[in-house]
């Protein structure tokens, strides 16, 4: 019964956007309304800049000492609010896809006057293919934008949604005077007072009320009625039940900023938004009200804290009552484990707990025992799938720089690969090992990392490959794949797990080499 109320009283979700669209802010402004901070700027924007590596290091370090920003826990109207954090720079966007593995529903935050931008592309089709349930905020009403209309064509049309808006703009920028919600029936004037937490709103649950034309004037009033019947006419109704299945998107205008607009969308989302829904594993699909308990990683965070340089793993808890101190099954290793200091995770800061539900993320020390994808159980052995390798776009050799730390160098590489931050292929032909990224930046990070965290030292060195492909052989014995390793086998390498994998140096070249042996499978992605 405990199981089955804390269950139904969770949101896990995730806030997505390209950058600077607002995530940072709306984040700390729900945080507000649940409490869980007294002030704007607690919460550390975690944000590249400028690309640059320092930057990357300073917030590492940051969150290295204040780990809890990649989970932020918080309660409002007794539901208990999880909002995992996904870095919205374009080369972690792996993280961002892992992390989307774990959440039951996304806020897609949109720039009212850039409309929708690359990384938003790129991550809602991540969730629409996952059928992903998704609110749209519509942010930054206080300044010039695109007319709303317009903006929701666009959503449709770039990012292949069905949306449906549940408030609407009364004006824009200068002219902007608050937000019609169709939701709450009723007006919500703007003050442009963002200290004002608690919004005044006013009930006009009949547009024809003629008091609408005194909150906002004639004209505004005219205009709001005309748009608001058009949106009737060309937008479907609202239902729960096609947003929970991701057919259809809710669509709020406001201003994080201005705080304004925010609470609307969380008495919505608290309200609409699912509790943890089932998760797929290798052998069956796993209920959260099942009594045992199951989870698994989508995150390795590092610790930078120089004193304590163990890691955290972020396990998503899918089913059952997590407890401390109780053996699970780490499937992967086939051996159980105890968890003598399992963290929770709240607003600013991480708490050692006795029991978590699902929905939650708890965070376990780890030494080096986990990586990314990797299921815990109660004894049963599955596993959770979804956490592909996607071929890198990047590839380099890496070389050691310091021979007396060639130990160390291994182990940092290895660690660093189960973290997920960057891919590791090793040549058959030679045994050079070659790292593969999404984005140039990891390569910076990678060597400082190795140097601070275990004191080896590397460089770099190019290398011609374009993409990286895993191998399915219809027959490991026919001749034409004994004819491929002999012929390729200058461009053959095994990925960490030793699966087979192609590097090809040109689109061509991959393309020629398909035609010549139709009988092998080139997979973009090590899960096949
Ligand atoms: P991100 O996490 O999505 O990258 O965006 P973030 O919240 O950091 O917001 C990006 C910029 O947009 C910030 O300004 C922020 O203050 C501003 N912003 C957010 N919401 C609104 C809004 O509703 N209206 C307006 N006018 N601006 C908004 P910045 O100058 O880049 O940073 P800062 O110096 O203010 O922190």
């Amino acid at each position: 019964m405990k199981l089955n109320q804390e269950i139904n009283r969770r949101r896990t979700f995730g806030i997505i956007s390209h950058p600077d669209a607002g995530k940072t802010t709306l984040t700390e402004k729900l945080l507000l309304f649940g409490g869980a901070i007294q002030e704007a700027g607690a919460v550390k924007n975690n944000k590249i800049k400028k690309g640059a590596t320092s930057d990357f290091m300073e917030i590492e370090r940051q969150r290295g000492i204040s780990v809890a920003t990649s989970v932020l826990g918080f309660e409002y109207k007794n539901i208990k609010i999880n909002i995992l954090d996904t870095p919205g720079h374009k080369d972690f966007a792996e993280d961002t896809f892992r992390t989307l593995t774990a959440v039951d529903s996304v806020i897609v935050v949109i720039d009212v006057a850039k409309g929708v931008e690359e990384q938003t592309e790129k991550l809602v089709e991540v969730c629409r293919m996952r059928k992903i349930p998704m609110i749209v905020f519509i942010n930054k009403l206080d300044r010039e934008g695109k007319d709303a209309f317009e903006l929701l064509d666009e959503i449709e049309q770039k990012l292949n949604l069905h949306v449906t808006p549940l408030s609407f703009p009364i004006g824009m920028g200068y002219d902007f005077k608050g937000i019609y919600n169709t939701w709450e029936k009723n007006v919500n004037l703007f003050t442009g007072d963002p200290r004002k937490d608690i919004e005044e709103t006013i009930e006009i649950s009949d547009l024809k009320n003629p008091d609408l034309d005194q909150l906002i004037g004639e004209s505004a009033a005219e205009t709001l009625r005309e748009e608001l019947e058009l949106t009737d006419g060309v937008y479907p109704e609202f239902n729960r039940e096609d947003y929970v299945k991701g057919d259809l998107q809710p669509v709020f205008f406001g201003s994080a900023l201005n705080n304004f607009g925010v609470r609307e969308l969380l008495d919505c989302f608290v309200e609409i938004a699912p509790s943890p829904l089932p998760k797929m594993s290798d052998s069956r699909e796993v209920k959260p009200t099942e009594d045992e308990f199951t989870g698994f990683v989508f995150k390795i965070h590092a610790n930078m804290d120089p004193k304590h340089r163990d890691r955290l793993a972020f396990v998503k808890i899918v089913s059952g009552k997590f407890e401390r101190n109780k053996p699970y099954l780490h499937v992967r290793h086939g051996k159980k484990l105890k968890f003598s200091s399992p963290n929770a995770f709240f607003a600013e800061k991480k708490q050692i707990v006795d029991e978590m539900f699902p929905g939650d993320i708890v965070g376990l020390h780890d030494t080096g025992n986990f990586k990314i994808g990797d299921t815990l159980t109660q004894g049963e052995e599955l596993n959770y799938r979804g956490i592909p390798n996607f071929s890198p776009e990047h590839f380099r050799y890496i070389n050691n720089a310091d021979p007396m730390k060639s130990k160390q160098l291994n182990k940092g590489i290895s660690q660093l690969m189960d973290e997920g931050v960057a891919q590791l292929f090793t040549l058959d032909l030679n045994g050079r090992k070659i790292i593969g990224t999404v984005g140039a930046l990891q390569y910076e990070v990678i060597q400082y990392r190795l140097e601070h965290e275990y004191g080896a030292k590397c460089s770099y060195e190019n290398i011609n490959v374009h993409k990286a492909c895993w191998i399915e052989p219809e027959d490991e014995k026919n001749d034409e794949f004994k004819e491929f390793k002999r012929v390729k086998s200058k461009y053959l390498a095994r990925d960490k797990q030793n699966q087979m994998v192609f590097l090809a140096d040109s689109v061509f070249s991959l393309q020629m080499t398909q035609q010549k042996y139709p009988s092998i499978k080139f997979h973009f992605t090590s899960e096949y």
